[in-house]
């Protein structure tokens, strides 16, 4: 914890897989396999304080009390497109979560988030809803699909990012004190397009292989 609500993971497996991820010469089939691992042990520190409840059950020799999950169920959210490559590494953890999905993209001109798809569960007040997005650059995206899930009266939510930009992090809070922020990285500062530097480029090209 960094304070204010800010979750800095810096378990040493996230921060290797990480490096490996920020250079250049990694290929995608291997960017893609390092999303999903690193959301995976991410996922762990994200779900941490997830409510347990004690069960009976038998093991091949005794009843034993126990413990599982209880309570709340989850819905992720991924913010198009790059969000998605979440999704595998967390659905393993969570393969009963729910997933809603949010595309938003930048007008030219006004350079406001426009929301071009949504598609949510109906029980999204129920949940545990955790928005992922790999970067977390000027918090514009994630700061109005955060909104939106709010009109939509989600209460309990959560965002979830690779790498963080300080600019970001300062929006995001600013708007949304109430939602924390994990991350595997606070980088140093945005470039004039709005890019994390040092960072890891354009994080749905290297998932996706498109440039
Ligand atoms: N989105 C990306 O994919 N990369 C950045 O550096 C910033 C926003």
């Amino acid at each position: 914890m960094t304070g204010n609500n800010v979750h800095l993971i810096d378990h040493p497996l996230v921060q290797h897989k990480l490096s490996i991820m920020r250079d250049k010469k990694t290929t995608v089939q291997e960017f893609r396999n390092l999303v999903e691992e690193v959301a995976m042990l991410m996922g762990y520190e994200v779900f941490r304080d997830m409510q347990t409840e004690e069960v009976e059950i038998d093991t091949p020799l005794e009843k034993m009390k126990t413990k599982m999950l209880a309570g709340k169920k989850v819905c992720l959210v991924p913010i198009l497109r790059a969000g998605t490559g979440f999704l595998d590494g967390l659905l393993n953890l969570i393969p009963s979560a729910r997933v809603g999905h949010i595309g938003l993209y930048r007008d030219p001109d006004t350079l406001v988030p426009v929301e071009y798809y949504l598609k949510m569960p109906e029980d999204l007040p129920n949940r545990l809803v955790v928005v992922v997005d790999p970067m977390l650059a000027t918090g514009n995206s994630a700061i109005a699909a955060v909104e939106r899930l709010k009109d939509l009266d989600a209460t309990d939510i959560k965002f979830m990012c690779l790498l963080a930009a300080p600019e970001g992090i300062a929006a995001f809070q600013d708007a949304h004190p109430d939602v924390p922020v994990y991350t595997a990285a606070i980088d140093r500062e945005l470039n004039d397009h709005g890019y994390i530097l040092p960072g890891l480029g354009d994080a749905g090209d290297r998932i996706f292989g498109t440039k």
